[in-house]
């Protein structure tokens, strides 16, 4: 559970508010377990992201649409133990929030069982009620938009999100939406760097993005990529933070750094 002490103050969803007026980054990564958990948040890491990434990097499928609120839980809870000042995101795995009154048992479980702080669901305007409900019972919620990987059958393949007007003029109605519905925090995945900081501009909540550009409020990547862990091509998007580290605590440290500076991501990481 998380605590607070003088010198680490936990992170909450007013910490990330503070941090997006101030201009300050927010450095995000996946984490899939306790001895990873606990060395991401020694490192800085503000926010640690139980993704369903774990479906692919972890479970080793060829997609995330495999993944179960078990499976979910069972990770959440091993890095939620681990854990006392990052805050700890978690994905609703596929078809866990097909309809409202399911995505409130599925995040209940995903708190009470597993420990999660915040969940994170992806969907733009067809998911306004479910966000609406969950925020008015309390659970905090972060919408993913642009590449949402649940999707990807329907997008025919991990894609580039938003690059034409109409396409581009959507998302950004989208996160509208989602944030007047209650949505806390917004994850823009894989969309040009433009449409990204309109959208920062566009809602007061805070943005963290992937493959979205140096504009957003933060940053996170999946923790297996910026270690050069994940064999065979990775996306443009990714750096991989072990090249010039002697460790990988030096490593994530390196990523924390870079990302509060604003030398991650660099154009070369970004869409136009
Ligand atoms: O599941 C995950 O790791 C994610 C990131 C790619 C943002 O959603």
């Amino acid at each position: 559970m998380s605590s607070q002490t003088d010198n680490h103050p936990a992170v909450t969803l007013t910490t990330l508010r503070e941090m997006k007026q101030r201009g300050e980054k927010i450095a995000c990564l996946t984490a899939y377990d306790a001895s990873f958990a606990s060395l991401l948040e020694v490192a800085g890491v503000d926010v640690l992201l139980v993704g369903d990434s774990l479906g692919m990097v972890v479970q080793g499928h060829a997609s995330t649409l495999p993944v179960s609120v078990a499976d979910m839980v069972y990770h959440t809870a091993a890095v939620s133990r681990a854990c006392s000042r990052s805050l700890i995101i978690v994905d609703m795995p596929f078809m866990a929030d097909a309809l409202p009154q399911q995505a409130l048992e599925s995040a209940a479980a995903l708190m009470k069982e597993g420990g999660a702080q915040v969940v994170k669901l992806e969907g733009g305007a067809v998911m306004v009620e479910t966000v609406s409900l969950l925020s008015a019972r309390g659970i905090p919620v972060c919408a993913h938009l642009g590449l949402m990987p649940q999707s990807v059958n329907k997008l025919g393949g991990y894609r580039v999100q938003g690059r034409d007007d109409e396409s581009a003029h959507r998302i950004l109605e989208d996160a509208q939406l989602l944030e007047k519905a209650g949505a806390d925090l917004l994850l823009l995945e894989c969309v040009p760097s433009a449409l990204a900081e309109k959208i920062v501009q566009a809602v007061q909540v805070p943005v963290i993005g992937i493959g979205a550009g140096a504009g957003c409020d933060g940053q996170v990547l999946v923790l297996y990529d910026m270690l050069g862990v994940t064999q065979g091509k990775t996306p443009k998007f990714v750096r991989n933070f072990m090249q010039d580290a002697e460790s990988i605590s030096d490593a994530v440290e390196r990523y924390v750094s870079a990302v509060k500076e604003g030398a991650y991501p660099a154009p070369e990481h970004s869409f136009s």
